[in-house]
């Protein structure tokens, strides 16, 4: 192996940019050249790639976004686009692809891995929804930033006895709507997994009314329905006036967390060192805290699901 290629892919996620700097650093270091593919499988479609270097991945550990910018690719989704793919790739003279996205970037990267392409994936997405990593990149940083509005909502909110319904991401899971309904002392939490009864949501309003809360907070992640939906749904607030936010994509930029950023190095790391072990068609992760990598079928076939642990003790916690 000779030179490696990485590309983001998906939605940007908080902390891309430090795996993008470990996977060059590291590979630099091993004595492999590195090539950015830009805008994700669209961009390799589109034969965009730059060189990367030590000096050109400096100063990026701390920016939000993706210095290699990213795409939802339809034509990669094509038996054609992946032939493509691969095509550019070897024009490229590149022996192995590190992609860095989510469960859909994955199975594109499977696709490379069956034709032969030695291909390593790193979860970035800010649903935490990969199985075989307990966090992924991007999560902890959201997580953060939509507990930030949350606690600017609950001082109006106070102020004026209101109910906030808050819509956070997560088209598909709740990890997000759970960790901050949690952590920003909500009195429900509304997640796609979990059916939810309307009629318990206004107990509980009327509850915290009664026992003179002068705020209620429900965070709905957006899989279940929108925020708006969902207040045409509860129809006895127990007298708290109502108001929606829709978080949306503020969640999914700015600078990570320490935690992002140092996850963000630590897999990105580890997808080259995987490589330089001869393994492939894996997922580099960190289960209880140590580096692991799991075949990139199980990220997808195993789904991931919030412990539902913490939504018993959200309820316990809100009454
Ligand atoms: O997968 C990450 C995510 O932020 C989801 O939570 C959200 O539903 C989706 O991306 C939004 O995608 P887009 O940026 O294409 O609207």
């Amino acid at each position: 192996m000779k030179r490696i290629a990485v590309l983001t892919s998906g939605g940007d996620a908080p902390g891309m940019n430090a795996a993008i700097r470990a996977v060059t650093r590291v590979a630099i270091y091993h004595g492999l050249d590195v090539v950015g593919i830009r805008r994700g499988y669209e961009g390799l479609l589109d034969g965009d790639a730059i060189p990367l270097t030590q000096s050109s991945v400096g100063g990026i550990i701390h920016h939000g976004g993706t210095i290699l910018r990213t795409a939802r690719s339809e034509r990669f989704k094509r038996s054609e686009g992946v032939t493509e793919g691969l095509a550019r790739l070897k024009g490229m003279d590149v022996d192995a692809l590190i992609v860095i996205g989510g469960e859909g970037s994955f199975r594109g990267a499977w696709e490379l891995e069956k034709r032969g392409l030695p291909t390593v994936g790193v979860p970035g997405t800010i649903d935490n929804d990969c199985a075989g990593t307990d966090e992924t990149i991007g999560y902890d940083t959201a997580v953060n930033t939509a507990l930030e509005a949350v606690k600017k909502l609950r001082d109006t909110a106070s102020s004026h006895d209101r109910l906030f319904i808050i819509e956070v991401m997560g088209r598909n899971s709740g990890f997000i709507a759970l960790q901050v309904a949690l952590a920003g002392g909500a009195e429900c939490a509304l997640l796609p997994e979990v059916p939810f009864d309307v009629e318990k949501v206004c107990q509980k309003l009327n509850y915290a009314k009664k026992r003179g809360k002068t705020h209620s907070l429900i965070i709905v992640a957006e899989g279940v329905m929108s925020a708006q939906e969902l207040a045409g749904k509860i129809l006895d607030t127990g007298g708290y006036e109502s108001r929606i936010t829709v978080l949306g994509h503020i969640q999914r930029g700015g600078s990570p967390t320490a935690f992002d950023a140092v996850l963000g190095s630590r897999l990105g790391a580890h997808a080259v060192e995987a490589l330089l072990e001869g393994k492939s068609g894996v997922m580099a992760g960190v289960t209880c805290g140590q580096v692991t990598t799991c075949p990139l079928p199980e990220t997808w076939e195993n789904k991931k699901r919030p412990d539902l642990s913490l939504l018993e003790l959200l309820n316990a916690l809100s009454i």
